[in-house]
């Protein structure tokens, strides 16, 4: 043998050894940790192929509370009532994970999910009624009145099918009906494996949906005070403290999980947001919620864990003025619209003449972010992505309003 081929054979075993330590290193630490038959079945084998061909699952799966306390993979992927099932290396599989397959450990979150505007209402505000049984519809309008009795939204033909599938359904198929029965998915928040309160409490991953210009929710939180904050302190915070347990010591900055889910200091978590809610601010023209006296009460209970109830009335006093004057705006801008209307000058299908764009974007964009910014500190999108849009689109929808008044009386 060469000197070479030599070489070659040392770097080859080596390089086998290594592998065969990374591949070992690579198993749930809890398969040797907590070693019970079944766990070692399940978790074990599924990791030694999974861990070789998708290192991140079932290294995500590893640091969860999940692999802490024994659940395993199987726990999840077995098939759950009405799902389908699939034979895989000896274990029987179902083919796609829903809500279904938390709800066996997690019933009561699940219920409440249900009752939430992140459940049929999410997916409603796409397609209307469509997809969701009469049983589904009767629940949640229950608990969320007018937020699934309703049409399909006019974006579905104007747009097509591909730029729903890409689009709207990415965010709002967080409450889409499935296959087995079940509504929506939880791993929105929670990730697929880590499965964290973690994930859940930054604002970053409430931001993949609430973003852009016609609900701007982190772009507030971020140039707000509490997001300022959150940004200079974020590693002094116990973002992974139990929720059972969670205190102003261990969050003493808010994100949005704090104000809307959170359960601190004793308060209860919760996965129904609207619980705190006291104005319906994505509407056109706001109203106050069926429950707003007790949901307002609600919030202000997270507020006064950090401060005075004297600063949280005014702040409360100064947003109610906002959603009021917002209010007297919009329906300004719907009068001359309803005109148009009444009088037959604008007679085509939504979204068929710019002047409709024009209305659009004032309650849509302007409308809700100002509502928006004042409840949650964005003084920047209470003014210019605000008001500023308000009193511009209002003098240019009067002024297109007329021009099509007079293309019309020209045209008898
Ligand atoms: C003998 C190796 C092996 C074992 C054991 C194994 N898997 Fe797999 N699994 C695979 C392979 C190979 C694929 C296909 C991967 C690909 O497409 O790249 C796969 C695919 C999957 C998929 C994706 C299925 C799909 O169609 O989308 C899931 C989920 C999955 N496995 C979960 C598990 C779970 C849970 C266990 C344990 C109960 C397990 N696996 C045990 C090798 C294995
Ligand atoms: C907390 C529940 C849960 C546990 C525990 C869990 N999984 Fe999953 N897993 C999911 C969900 C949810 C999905 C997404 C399924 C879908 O697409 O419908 C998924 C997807 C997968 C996929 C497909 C990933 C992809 O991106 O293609 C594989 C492979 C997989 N899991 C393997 C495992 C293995 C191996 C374990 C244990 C080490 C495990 N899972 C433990 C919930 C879980
Ligand atoms: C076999 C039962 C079981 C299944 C299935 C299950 N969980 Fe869990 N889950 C648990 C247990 C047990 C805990 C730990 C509770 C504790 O520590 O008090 C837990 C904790 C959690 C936590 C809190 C973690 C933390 O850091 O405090 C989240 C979030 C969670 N589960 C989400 C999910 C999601 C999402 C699914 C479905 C994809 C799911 N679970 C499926 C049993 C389950
Ligand atoms: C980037 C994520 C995202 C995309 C894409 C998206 N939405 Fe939304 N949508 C949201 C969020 C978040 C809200 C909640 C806003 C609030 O309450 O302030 C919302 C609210 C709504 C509402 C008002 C609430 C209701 O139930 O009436 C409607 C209607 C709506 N979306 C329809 C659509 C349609 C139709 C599309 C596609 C043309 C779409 N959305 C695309 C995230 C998204
Ligand atoms: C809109 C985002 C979101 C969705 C969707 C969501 N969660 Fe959560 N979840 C959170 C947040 C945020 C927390 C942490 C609350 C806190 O700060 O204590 C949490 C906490 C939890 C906990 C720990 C609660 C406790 O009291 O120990 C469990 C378990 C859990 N979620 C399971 C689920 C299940 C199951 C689903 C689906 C039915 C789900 N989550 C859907 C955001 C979400
Ligand atoms: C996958 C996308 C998605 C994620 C992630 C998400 N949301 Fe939502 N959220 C929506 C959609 C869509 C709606 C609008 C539902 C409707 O009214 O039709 C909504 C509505 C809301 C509402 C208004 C509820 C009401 O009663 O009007 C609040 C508050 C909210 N989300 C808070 C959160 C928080 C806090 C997080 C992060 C912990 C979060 N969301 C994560 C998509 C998402
Ligand atoms: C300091 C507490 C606080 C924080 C932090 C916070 N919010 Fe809010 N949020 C509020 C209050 C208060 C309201 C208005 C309550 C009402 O209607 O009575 C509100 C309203 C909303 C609405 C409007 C629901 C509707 O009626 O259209 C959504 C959606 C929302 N918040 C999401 C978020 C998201 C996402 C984040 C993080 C990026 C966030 N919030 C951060 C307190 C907070
Ligand atoms: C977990 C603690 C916490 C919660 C809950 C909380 N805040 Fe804050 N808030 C803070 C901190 C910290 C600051 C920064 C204080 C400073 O400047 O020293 C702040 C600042 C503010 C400011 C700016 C004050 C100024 O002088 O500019 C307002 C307004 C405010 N919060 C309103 C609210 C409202 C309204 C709620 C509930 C909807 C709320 N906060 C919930 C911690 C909290």
């Amino acid at each position: 043998m060469s000197f070479r081929s030599v070489f070659i054979a040392v770097t080859v075993a080596f390089g086998l050894i290594l592998g065969a330590f990374l591949v070992n290193r690579a198993r749930p630490r809890v398969e040797t940790q907590q070693p019970t038959s079944d766990f070692v079945l399940a978790s074990g084998k599924c990791a030694e192929c999974h861990a070789r061909l998708q290192y991140s699952v079932v290294h995500e799966y590893e640091m969860s509370a999940h692999a802490r306390k024994g659940v395993n993979c199987l726990d999840c992927h077995q098939p759950g009532p009405g799902q389908k099932k699939m034979d895989h290396h000896g274990f029987v599989i179902a083919t796609h994970l829903t809500a279904g397959n938390c709800r066996s450990c997690h019933e009561g979150i699940y219920q409440e999910f249900l009752r939430s505007r992140h459940a049929a209402p999410s997916w409603a505000a796409i397609y209307g009624e469509k997809g969701l049984s009469p049983e589904q519809v009767a629940f949640s309008e229950q608990y969320q009145p007018g937020g699934t009795k309703r049409p399909p939204h006019p974006f579905v033909t104007a747009e097509g099918s591909s730029a729903m599938a890409s689009g709207c359904e990415q965010c709002h198929s967080i409450g889409k009906p499935n296959d087995d029965g079940t509504i929506g998915t939880c791993t929105e928040c929670h990730a697929r494996h880590t499965s964290s309160v973690a994930l859940a409490r930054l604002p970053s991953t409430c931001a993949q949906c609430h973003m852009g210009p016609d609900h701007s929710q982190i772009e507030i939180y971020n140039e707000s005070r509490h997001g300022v904050m959150f940004a200079a302190q974020r590693d002094l915070l116990k973002l992974d403290a139990n929720p059972k347990t969670l205190t102003t010591r261990d969050m003493f900055v808010p994100t949005c999980a704090t104000c809307h889910m959170s359960g601190i200091n004793g308060l209860k978590v919760t996965h129904d947001p609207s619980e705190r809610l006291g104005w319906y601010l994505a509407d056109a023209i706001s109203t106050r919620r069926p429950n707003s006296l007790q949901a307002q009460t609600n919030m202000k209970q997270v507020c006064e864990q950090c401060h005075t109830s004297a600063q949280i009335d005014r702040v409360y006093a100064q947003a109610d003025q906002v959603v009021a004057s917002t209010n007297a705006k919009v329906q300004a801008a719907k009068n001359i619209m309803d005109g148009l209307h009444k009088d037959g000058i604008l007679t085509g299908p939504p979204f068929s003449n710019p002047i409709d764009f024009t209305y659009f974007d004032l309650w849509h964009y302007d409308g809700r972010t100002s509502k928006h910014g004042a409840f949650m500190g964005g003084a920047d999108f209470v003014q210019w992505h605000g008001n500023y849009g308000l009193l511009q689109k209002t003098v240019e929808l009067q002024h297109d309003a007329d021009e099509l008044r007079r293309a019309h009386a020209a045209r008898r």
